[in-house]
């Protein structure tokens, strides 16, 4: 069977590779899930893997396949899987526990342990194939309906995770009513935030650097925020003309960006960190006037990273809402289709080069 692979630590090393057809039984207990996958979404993690700033390969193998966005259609399952059934579409969670406490009860997002297990990403084979098994506890039906909005699942977990734990902090305040919020960055997590954001009524700024007209404004737009374009309007303008936000959500890829954001949070706010930045930038930033505006207002900064599978949950019922609410609009993100697995390095020079790709995605399999 066909693989997208690369080779860890060999930058540009993005290959096809060869692996096993997966049986049933490859999983223990009967609780064993034969995906065929459909469709595999890739990001710039991807990106930064084959750009071998991380990722590491499974124990016994000198390449790791990649893609940890996936939608697919169970073909087989074990006696003691309830949840799906073949024909379902599913999608399925990236992080596999560990031996801390928190992957315990199912939340590996959570691990304290130094070493993480991604499928796609760190020790584990990722999605970029033709079939997977899995045990069903790490497999999420997507409703029929939310077919057409396919690898949006998995970014939108993580998307809902973030929204989420920002609420949960936030309950030290005993009554916390967000009114405004800002993302920064309108990529895949910038514009799925915004949506979660929306339906959780709030105002909602997105900045990003290009002016507008362009897709990214027109989706944030779509979702009812308003775009700003930080060329145009730097961000100490922005908080003259909106107040200080009660919530910032970053997903620039900039950790300059991200520091940044921190002089403009209001009072008692939460300011999310969202990007994995794989560099070696270093940035200047007041840390003076910063040191003193959160001590003074009690702020609050949060990282979060990966989802479970409560927030893929989430994440689904939120993309279901979604085109209640703004009809046709999620789909606009999936702007770049690759046509199977034999196309990686179109693939991957679309994640490289094409600044205009919202989402690029390799289409392994009909249906
Ligand atoms: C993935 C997350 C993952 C993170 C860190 C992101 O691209 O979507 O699931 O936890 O990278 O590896
Ligand atoms: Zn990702």
């Amino acid at each position: 069977m066909k693989a997208i692979a690369v080779r860890p630590g060999t930058p540009n090393s993005v290959h096809l590779a060869d692996l096993p057809k997966p049986k049933l039984t490859d999983i223990a207990g009967g609780r064993g899930v034969l995906v065929q996958v459909l469709k595999v979404g890739v990001d710039a993690t991807d990106k930064e893997i084959n750009e071998a700033k991380y990722g590491n390969a499974p124990p016994g193998y000198d390449f790791l396949v990649l893609g940890h966005e996936s939608f697919g259609r169970v073909v087989e399952t074990g006696p003691e899987v309830t949840h799906v059934r073949p024909g379902d579409y599913v999608t399925a969670t990236v992080r596999r526990p560990g031996g801390s406490i928190y992957d315990q009860i199912g939340t590996s997002d959570m691990t304290s342990d130094e070493v993480y297990y991604e499928r796609g990403i760190n020790l584990l084979h990722g999605f970029l194939t033709e079939f997977y098994v899995e045990d069903s506890e790490f497999i999420v039906k997507m409703p029929v309906g939310l077919k057409h909005l396919h690898v949006l699942a998995e970014p939108m977990s993580c998307a809902a995770k973030a929204v989420e734990q920002a609420f949960e902090v936030q309950r030290r305040l005993k009554v916390w009513r967000p009114k405004l919020a800002w993302v920064l960055g309108a990529g895949q997590i910038g514009l799925l935030s915004t949506l979660v954001l929306r339906l959780r009524g709030l105002q909602v700024y997105t900045a990003a650097r290009s002016p507008a007209p362009n897709l990214k404004a027109e989706i944030a737009e779509g979702f009812g925020a308003h775009y700003i374009s930080t060329e145009r309007t730097p961000l100490e303008n922005l908080v003259k003309q909106t107040g200080r936000p009660d919530l910032i959500v970053d997903a620039t890829g900039s950790s300059a960006m991200a520091f940044g954001a921190m002089e403009h949070l209001g009072h008692n706010g939460v300011l999310v960190w969202t990007s994995i930045t794989g560099g070696q930038a270093r940035t200047q930033v007041p840390s003076d006037k910063i040191n003193l505006e959160w001590v003074l207002g009690n702020k609050l900064l949060l990282g979060s990273v990966n989802a479970n599978r409560g927030h893929f949950e989430q994440g689904i019922k939120d993309l279901a809402l979604g085109e209640v609410m703004y009809p046709g609009v999620i789909e606009r993100i999936l702007t770049n289709p690759v046509q199977g697995l034999d196309h990686y390095a179109q693939m991957m020079q679309l994640l490289v080069e094409d600044k205009n790709a919202l989402k690029v995605y390799v289409e392994v399999a009909a249906g």
